[in-house]
């Protein structure tokens, strides 16, 4: 079976969050179960820089005001089609956002061309490639299957790792977009009188997913669905969950050239090493106590804003924080005051940095993750593979992926980590003392630690899970 996967980001080319991670593990997951997966990705100078062996598929004289061309090639692993159209993509830095920081004005331009070459590629128009089904994550690429829909061609999944992000753009977009007319309607792309991508791929494609099964529950609800639920509802019998895996060659805590120190569950004093290299990258005093460990978007989605408002409390408990993030001037404000109030106690590092985030899988005691929403979450899953014990909110993948610490859970000797609901400064508080009345114990907490790292969260039984799903879209059932 010959699968395009079309995603705006891909690990380890370029990569803004968990999409990346996800679209970049698909390929290598799948292959044992007999799925090819080609990936096409926009040629940003990143990926343009890491490409090789490429040849040209096809040659576009002007796709939306400038020359292109459909190159395939390996890059990093990868076997990619690359749309290489310099006056879309060939702009160095985040995918979405430009030097001030906000959206680039021809998003809306960028990703529809970008979804109808990746949905004419699976109708076979270029060159010899042919494929069984496309694959599209999110709404960058949610129009793909809306062009699949109205043009003929294989079958389509759309992915939703987020509902959040549902590419809404001013109406006057829709000329510019090839579609026919009749696609600017209730059941296409039409949203409140604007285009948004996102609803135009969940009402055509030809089955969709999202990231956990309790996300897929959510997203049918008002609570969670952003204004899709309606759509979603409507389409709950082609709408399945599936936890996202994590890369295993990449993060593993018996390999892991980040770290200070490697480990494994037989070895894990020799985490202190780690610990004592966190301290001295985020300016943290020394010592044997509770390191919690941030690494994450900072915005309101991760109810780190909660946490901010809760630091004092936690500083004074005894405990220190690391935090390596980026996002919300608001939030990122926070943690700052925080950081100069509490020196020593408080170390923030704003900025995107891939080795620190693993040094503090490695090293912190816990991993943070009090959002108020979460479609998987893989930071959390980073947690139990390195004894970093993940500390929750019940909510989406977090509620699938982590086994609280209550009575019942630490007797049957199941727990993994701890849990909250609901998503507020009292119930994280309480959480927060939970945690440290559960490390003072050091047989309990090692336990937790143990039964996270022996958790299978590789990509073994998602990926079967995502072969069986294509071949059910292909067979029709
Ligand atoms: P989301 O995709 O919503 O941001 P996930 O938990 O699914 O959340 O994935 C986040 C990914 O981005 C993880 O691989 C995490 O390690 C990484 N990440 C987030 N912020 C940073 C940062 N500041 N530096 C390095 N890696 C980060
Ligand atoms: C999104 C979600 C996150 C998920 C990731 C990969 O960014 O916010 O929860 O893990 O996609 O699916």
């Amino acid at each position: 079976m010959r699968v395009l996967s079309v995603a705006a980001e891909i690990f380890p080319l370029i990569k803004t969050g968990g999409l990346a991670d996800v679209a970049g593990a698909l390929p290598a997951a799948l292959a044992p179960k007999g799925v090819e997966m080609v990936s096409f990705v926009p040629g940003y100078p990143a990926v343009m820089a890491a490409l090789s062996e490429a040849r040209e598929l096809y040659h576009f004289p002007d796709l939306a005001g400038g020359q292109a061309h459909l190159r395939a090639g390996k890059a990093k692993g990868l076997s990619v089609l690359v749309l290489d159209a310099p006056h879309l993509y060939g702009r160095p830095g985040n995918p979405y956002l430009g030097p001030d920081g906000k959206d680039w004005h021809d998003n809306g331009r960028r990703f529809g061309v970008f979804s109808e070459v990746a949905a004419n590629i699976a109708r076979g128009q270029y060159g010899d490639m042919k494929f069984d089904l496309l694959h599209a994550h999110d709404w960058q690429a949610a129009l793909a299957p809306a062009y699949l829909r109205y043009r003929g061609g294989p079958k389509s999944l759309l992915t939703i790792h987020n509902i959040a992000f549902q590419g809404v753009f001013a109406p006057e977009l829709f000329v510019t977009l090839n579609l026919p007319p009749h696609a600017y309607a209730l059941d296409g792309v039409e949203y409140y009188g604007n285009v948004s991508f996102l609803k135009g791929g969940l009402a055509s494609a030809s089955a969709l997913s999202t990231v956990s099964p309790t996300y897929a529950q959510e997203i049918c609800t008002a609570n969670y669905g952003m204004g899709m639920e309606g759509l979603l509802q409507s389409r709950k019998d082609s709408l399945s969950g599936i936890v996202n895996g994590i890369d295993d060659a990449i993060w593993n805590p018996a390999t892991d050239a980040a770290l200070k120190e490697t480990y494994t569950a037989k070895t894990l004093d020799k985490r202190a090493a780690n610990k004592r290299e966190l301290e001295r990258r985020f300016g943290l005093q020394p010592g044997d106590g509770i390191i919690h460990g941030i690494v994450s978007r900072l915005t309101w989605q991760k109810g780190l804003d909660i946490f901010a408002s809760l630091i004092g409390d936690v500083v004074a408990a005894g405990a220190r924080v690391a935090v390596v993030g980026t996002g919300e001037p608001g939030i990122e404000q926070a943690f700052r005051a925080a950081a100069s109030r509490y020196a020593g106690r408080v170390g923030l590092v704003t900025a995107y940095d891939e080795q620190l985030s693993h040094l503090i899988q490695g090293g912190a005691d816990t991993m943070l993750v009090p959002s108020r929403f979460e479609p998987c979450g893989l930071t959390q899953l980073y947690g139990l593979r390195y004894g970093c014990v993940p500390v929750v909110a019940r909510v989406g993948g977090l509620a699938d992926t982590i086994i609280d610490a209550n009575d019942a859970g630490l007797a049957a000797g199941v727990a993994t980590g701890l849990q909250f609901v609901p998503v507020d400064g009292l119930t994280l508080g309480a959480t927060m003392a939970r945690t440290h009345h559960l490390y003072a114990q050091p047989e309990i907490w090692r336990g937790l630690q143990q039964r996270g790292m022996a958790t299978d969260v590789s990509w073994g039984r998602s990926a079967a899970a995502y072969a069986a799903l294509y071949k059910s879209i292909l067979s029709g059932k």
